[in-house]
């Protein structure tokens, strides 16, 4: 439950502003994200991913040669380190989920920096590419890994998400799969003070490094409260199987006391602008990729039940599609497992804890707030 305590105090510091920032902005009330001064929907298909991630860590939309240049760092930086890989073959061989190996995986990406301690804002930077570069590798080794395949070497003169999809597959991806891709990325790539870029700026206060902060913030992202719900989705959609089962299916969850995935949000009170992106890229997945919309038609169906049920049995919480519910649908379009959701958000996302990193570094505060003993006092220890 959110809210405040008996006396009023925020609980999980709800409603409470942690930090000021130029990255992103979340109006939960009219559903509008702005990304570094852009709306969601001015930028989500027009620009890359690469160069959204300029956008966050130097403040503007890089021009034509910046763009060729980040585009370029990035690519060439995508092979993994042996340290690294020897952790996905760990990870794999113990079968771990993909977000716990890139968590792992993630952790070792200091082992061959030179100075790993370095927070000044060009190693910041340095280290923002590595870590957005290495991500998808991590995850289509690890995928290939579970699958009993050897994992495929990066390529550098495809997009990182064409790349990841053909380290994954072995074959280069449908250029509309590999921009949907994409536009997932940006899509996902900031919003505001959520629970795992608070983490990262948590461990970045301390003027601890940006690795170390990233892995901070894959832990934090992998709850289902946050980024593992997409998983579930399809789990539901799968097993609701025709639109005329759905309404009993949610009535029967929700009289079991448990909560439909892909609902509700802490800020949005109204359509997250994400689902709205992510909904179109799934229905142009489905018709001119898969040239099966089954799934599609299903979810819209499904959606429109939920809604009007979650109004019904809850009444005033104003419960409404979030990013998470169209991302199953964009992910599983691409061929990709339910187990590996979360991880690809982490891809996205990671751009924007790098320029959480790189502002909180900036800032130079630590960020430190109080608790209320709610404890006993006074006991003493029996002799
Ligand atoms: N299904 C059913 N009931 C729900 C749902 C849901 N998806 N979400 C909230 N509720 C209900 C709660 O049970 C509670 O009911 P009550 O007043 O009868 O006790 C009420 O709505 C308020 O719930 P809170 O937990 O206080 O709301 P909060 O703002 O903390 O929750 C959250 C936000 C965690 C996202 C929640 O809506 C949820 O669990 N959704 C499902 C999981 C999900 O989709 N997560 C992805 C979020 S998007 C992201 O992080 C990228």
């Amino acid at each position: 439950m959110s809210g405040t305590t008996s006396d009023a105090k925020p609980r999980g510091l709800d409603g409470v502003v942690a930090a000021q920032t130029r990255m992103s902005h979340v109006d939960g009330q009219n559903g509008v994200l702005i990304i570094g001064g852009y709306e969601l929907k001015e930028l989500a298909g027009k620009v890359t991913f690469e160069e959204a991630a300029h956008l966050l860590w130097k403040g503007r939309l890089p021009s034509k040669e910046e763009k060729d240049e980040l585009t370029r760092a990035i690519a060439t930086q995508r092979a993994l380190p042996v340290n690294t890989l020897e952790v996905v073959r760990e990870a794999a061989k113990k079968g771990a989920p993909p977000i716990d190996a890139l968590r792992m995986a993630c952790a070792t990406l200091s082992l061959d920096l030179r100075n790993p301690n370095d927070i000044s804002p060009g190693a910041d930077f340095d280290n923002a590419k590595m870590l957005v570069a290495r991500f998808p590798t991590i995850i289509a080794a690890h995928t290939r890994l579970l699958a009993g395949q050897e994992p495929i070497a990066p390529r550098a003169d495809l997009s990182l998400a064409a790349n990841f999809l053909y380290m994954i597959f072995g074959k280069e991806p449908d250029p509309i799969a590999a921009k949907a891709l994409d536009v997932y990325w940006v899509t996902v790539i900031d919003h505001g003070m959520n629970a795992s870029t608070f983490a990262a700026r948590v461990i970045a206060s301390t003027r601890s490094d940006m690795v170390s902060a990233i892995t901070g913030a894959i832990g934090a992202l992998k709850g289902p409260l946050h980024g593992g719900a997409p998983g579930p989705v399809l789990d539901m959609l799968l097993d609701i199987k025709s639109a005329d089962n759905a309404e009993p299916w949610v009535r029967n969850e929700l009289a079991a006391g448990r909560r439909i995935m892909g609902f509700g949000h802490r800020v949005y009170k109204v359509r997250d602008p994400r689902a709205e992106v992510l909904s179109a890229v799934a229905e142009e997945m489905g018709g001119a990729v898969l040239h099966d919309k089954h799934l599609f038609d299903l979810a819209r169906e499904v959606e429109r039940t939920v809604l009007r049920v979650l109004d019904d049995v809850k009444p005033g919480r104003n419960l409404k599609t979030n990013v998470e519910f169209y991302t199953a649908l964009v992910l599983q379009s691409l061929g990709l497992q339910p187990s590996t959701f979360v991880a690809m958000f982490a891809c996205g996302r990671c751009a924007g804890w790098a320029a959480h990193v790189i502002e909180q570094h900036a800032e130079d505060h630590l960020i430190r707030p109080m608790s209320e003993y709610i404890g006993p006092r006074g006991l003493t220890v029996p002799r």
